[in-house]
């Protein structure tokens, strides 16, 4: 991008992003930002370019949950988080996740920024409608100073998993807090830990790796892993590893870097 030009992502209506103008009027998402101008023909908007001026915004207190919630209610959810976007100066709130999800899962993700903390009453509100309202969740409070954290974990098979989280005031954890949850790593080492602020991660996890396959969320780490069991050539190696793990059986476009991984990362011989 050149000096001088700005850039912001279009498509961002109140559907996902908006807040609160200064005489307190919900906001329009990111295309309110620019210019109303149309087509009168096709009504194609001439918001693509535009004069920008641009000055910081001074939004020091931020909120951020997360959360996976069943896709029955995920969608409902996000419908009245959406109403609940214009109590702050700025709000998103987003979907993530792939699909399917094999537990059936949707993430919901709510930003929010304003220039003094938010009343207990809109933050309990917001942890109600992400299943962050229970009593058997961590939490620490500081109310002098706006820092409130509260953490959701799943017993699983696997171990422990994060599956819903708040930060209110100071939100740098998010470094460390929002892979733990988006990427499911386990989070048996934590313990109270969780609660920990600031970006550096009180415990130290590997990291999932690159992911190659976005259909399954395979990592090159879990292809790697498994590779060292795939025996023959390359076309049976790629079977068993698609078996194993699903990766390259939908779209099928993370298949070439499949096939890379394959040659780049030969079977172990069995030992005899
Ligand atoms: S990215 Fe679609 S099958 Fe791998």
């Amino acid at each position: 991008m050149a000096s001088g030009q700005a850039f912001m992502a279009m498509h961002w209506g109140q559907e996902y992003i908006s807040g609160q103008g200064q005489q307190g009027q919900a906001l329009a998402g990111v295309n309110g930002l620019t210019v109303p101008t149309f087509c009168p023909k096709s009504k194609q908007p001439e918001l693509k370019h535009a004069a920008v001026n641009i000055s910081a915004a001074k939004l020091p207190w931020r909120l951020l949950a997360v959360a996976w919630l069943p896709e029955s209610e995920a969608l409902a959810a996000r419908e009245s988080l959406k109403s609940l976007m214009s109590g702050f100066a700025f709000a998103s709130c987003v979907p993530f996740g792939r699909e399917p999800h094999e537990k059936g899962l949707v993430g919901v993700l709510f930003r929010a920024a304003s220039a003094e903390p938010a009343s207990r009453e809109l933050i309990r509100r917001i942890e109600a409608l992400l299943g962050l309202d229970g009593v058997d969740l961590m939490r620490y409070d500081d109310k002098a100073r706006g820092q409130h954290r509260a953490m959701r974990l799943e017993r699983t098979p696997d171990g422990l998993k994060l599956d819903g989280f708040m930060l209110t005031g100071d939100i740098s954890a998010e470094a460390w807090i929002r892979p733990l949850l988006q990427d499911e790593l386990p989070a048996d080492a934590y313990g109270r830990a969780l609660l920990s602020p600031g970006a550096k991660p009180p415990v130290a996890t590997a990291p999932k790796g690159k992911q190659v396959c976005t259909c399954f969320d395979v990592s090159e780490t879990a292809i790697v892993k498994t590779l060292v069991d795939c025996q023959g050539d390359t076309d049976a190696r790629l079977s068993q590893l698609q078996g194993a793990l699903k990766c390259g059986t939908n779209c099928g476009s993370c298949i070439p870097a499949l096939r890379k991984l394959v040659t780049l990362h030969p079977a172990v011989a069995p030992a005899s």
